[in-house]
């Protein structure tokens, strides 16, 4: 009996220090998150969960969620890849093309994600909640975006692999994605590789992305900071059509 009871107790914690298996394709209930942001139509996550290499010298392993967010607004398709170790050690990455600091861990039932740019006042943390039934997920996040608070809950639910298909399909390129698009190497592009370039620009500056464009009129070439295509320049902003 006292064995028994040993092993369940055994079993019962080396359980809870197991990671929830988020992976899987997941929609959002929109009706049922709470977001920032212009609204979307569909917001669609990929989860994928495998071992890779932490440390490249020791060549130590740990577990790494990729999470791959697709949305479907005004603006067209937009997909951003986060990807992080569930092993409590930071790690620096890269978010949306910056270095960020990423610590992830698993907190009894939930997958938590630290991440800070650095030299920026942008952070978030992120909390995964798997229910009982593995069908629902809850993404919790709270942080700053420059100075900004920023606070979504995202309630998504379980749906067949093939509901994915529009994520793994090649992303729009810069050039047919965006209205002013003119340098040829940033044309080539996938959208969010693009902006990725656009937020590396303003962490590089340490300026916000209003110091070359006009503010939600990114399209228009009216800002001298904007500096002009291609090299030899200044070749001054080309006539608007
Ligand atoms: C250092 C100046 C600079 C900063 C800072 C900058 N951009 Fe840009 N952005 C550019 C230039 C230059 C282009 C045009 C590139 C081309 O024509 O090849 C551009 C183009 C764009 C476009 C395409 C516009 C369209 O609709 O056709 C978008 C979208 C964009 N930027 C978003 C951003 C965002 C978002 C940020 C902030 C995270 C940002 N940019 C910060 C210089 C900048």
């Amino acid at each position: 009996m006292k064995k028994l009871l040993a092993l369940t107790v055994l079993t019962a914690s080396l359980s809870l220090s197991q990671t929830p298996d988020l992976s899987g394709v997941w929609r959002a209930n929109l009706q049922k998150s709470k977001r920032m942001g212009p609204p979307v139509i569909t917001y669609l996550v990929i989860i994928e969960q495998k071992n890779a290499v932490f440390n490249n010298r020791t060549k130590e392993e740990a577990l790494q969620i990729t999470e791959t967010t697709g949305t479907w607004g005004q603006r067209g398709e937009e997909r951003a890849v986060l990807s992080f170790f569930v092993n409590g050690k930071l790690k620096v990455g890269s978010y949306q093309g910056v270095p960020t600091e990423m610590t992830g861990a698993v907190e009894g039932n939930k997958v938590v994600v630290k991440a800070e740019v650095a030299g920026r006042p942008s952070n978030f943390t992120r909390t995964y909640e798997l229910s009982a039934d593995g069908k629902t997920l809850t993404m919790d996040e709270e942080g700053s975006n420059e100075g900004h608070p920023l606070h979504n809950t995202i309630i998504l639910e379980k749906q067949d692999d093939a509901a994915g298909e529009p994520l793994r399909k090649p992303e729009e390129l810069a050039g047919a994605h965006f209205k002013n698009v003119k340098t040829d190497s940033l044309k080539g592009l996938p959208a969010s590789e693009f902006l990725d370039t656009m937020h590396y620009f303003s962490w590089s500056l340490g300026k916000n992305c209003e110091f070359c464009h006009v503010q939600h009129k990114m399209d228009v070439d009216d800002k001298k900071e904007k500096p002009p295509p291609g090299p030899g320049g200044p070749q001054g902003p080309p006539p608007q059509q």
